[in-house]
């Protein structure tokens, strides 16, 4: 860590995610000099929390950057397709939440326990995965080392907190609604998300996927660095507020009996082994919320194929999935000396 002065901008900084980067680099004591919170014009001069101080949020322009060494974003595609390019071209290095630069052959696509050397080749935008695939990889990448994966079959249950602020606030209004007998208008989903699951999230493509299944089959393959692993996706958003759960089915070349894998991820870094099901314990959404790991349980051989295994993997979709992991990639990158633009 060499550097003696270290500007970090958060842009973004009034929304979910954002506001959890603010938490997380508190917490972590990261050694920033100066951090400043941006976001639209709309919470321009609005506060947030950081330390013992309400930071004002300033409106993100075009000339932000200047003396900036590090911009975490997490406000959105559009706004980082716009101003991540900016901020490196003024000697920031990005580190952005947004899909837009995710399957940019260019831009590292990074989770600190599984990818960090892809870190050494960024050029200016890292970027931070999906939250449904950093989960996923932390616990696959040691079983992908030791047996290697040939297939991976993810279904996952969402929380509504991976939208955005606004959708956290439209789940509280339908329960509230609906227990005193109103009727619910969707706005943020196209149904009603109270007591309900829905097999969409983001967009319809062409081949009858969602975008964020083909998020996991694309950047689970680009993460991990083997093209040769197939895998096929179902997600679905459920009436959780934080911590995405995931039903895990794996195909692999070599034998790992369920021992195996749980002696093998017990020692993961950033795993967390809860399979006690004599006790009836395992991972659980509103158990993972706040902590900063990965916990997988449920570990089971697959018994109608000769080499496969079932997990089941929950973690806080806002920290690992998102700021946490976005916040790691900068310790990373300090450690390594790469907070500059080549
Ligand atoms: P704002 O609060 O001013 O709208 P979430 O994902 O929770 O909805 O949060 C999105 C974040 O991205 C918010 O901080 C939001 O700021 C910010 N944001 C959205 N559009 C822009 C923009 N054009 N420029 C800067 N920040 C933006």
């Amino acid at each position: 860590m060499s550097k003696k002065s270290l500007r970090v901008a958060v842009c973004g900084a009034t929304g979910a995610v954002g506001r959890e980067m603010l938490k997380v680099l508190e917490q972590r004591d990261f050694p920033a000099t100066e951090v400043v919170p941006f976001a639209s014009s709309r919470s321009a001069g609005s506060s947030v929390p950081f330390k013992d101080a309400e930071l004002t949020v300033r409106e993100l322009k075009e000339d932000s950057f200047q003396g900036f060494d590090l911009a975490l974003f997490s406000a959105g595609g559009g706004t980082s397709l716009k101003f991540a390019p900016l901020a490196a071209k003024a000697g920031c290095v990005v580190v952005d939440n947004s899909s837009a630069w995710r399957m940019d052959p260019e831009v590292p696509l990074v989770v600190p326990e599984v990818n960090p050397d892809h870190l050494e080749r960024h050029k200016g935008i890292i970027a931070n995965p999906n939250c449904s695939t950093i989960q996923m990889v932390v616990a696959l990448k040691p079983i992908h080392d030791e047996a290697k994966i040939k297939r991976i079959v993810v279904s996952t249950y969402q929380a509504v907190s991976g939208t955005g602020h606004k959708a956290i606030v439209e789940l509280e209004t339908q329960v509230r609604r609906l227990f005193n007998g109103q009727d619910v208008v969707p706005d943020v989903y196209p149904y009603q998300i109270a007591f309900n699951c829905l097999p969409q999230i983001d967009v319809f493509l062409d081949n009858g996927y969602t975008k964020e299944e083909m998020k996991m089959v694309n950047e689970t393959i680009k993460i991990m660095g083997d093209d040769s692993i197939r895998v096929t996706a179902t997600t679905v958003r459920v009436p959780v507020f934080y911590g995405h759960s995931e039903a895990v089915n794996i195909e692999t070349e070599e034998k790992l009996t369920a021992e195996e894998c749980r002696l093998l991820l017990a020692k993961a870094p950033g795993v967390t082994v809860v399979d006690y099901p004599e006790k009836k314990a395992y991972p659980m959404a509103v158990h993972a919320a706040g902590e900063d790991d990965v916990f997988v349980g449920r570990i089971r051989e697959d018994e109608s194929i000769d080499k496969g295994l079932n997990l089941w993997i929950v973690a806080d979709n806002i920290r690992k999935g998102a700021a946490l992991n976005a916040v790691q990639i900068a310790e990373e990158l300090l450690r390594r000396d790469l907070v500059r633009v080549p």
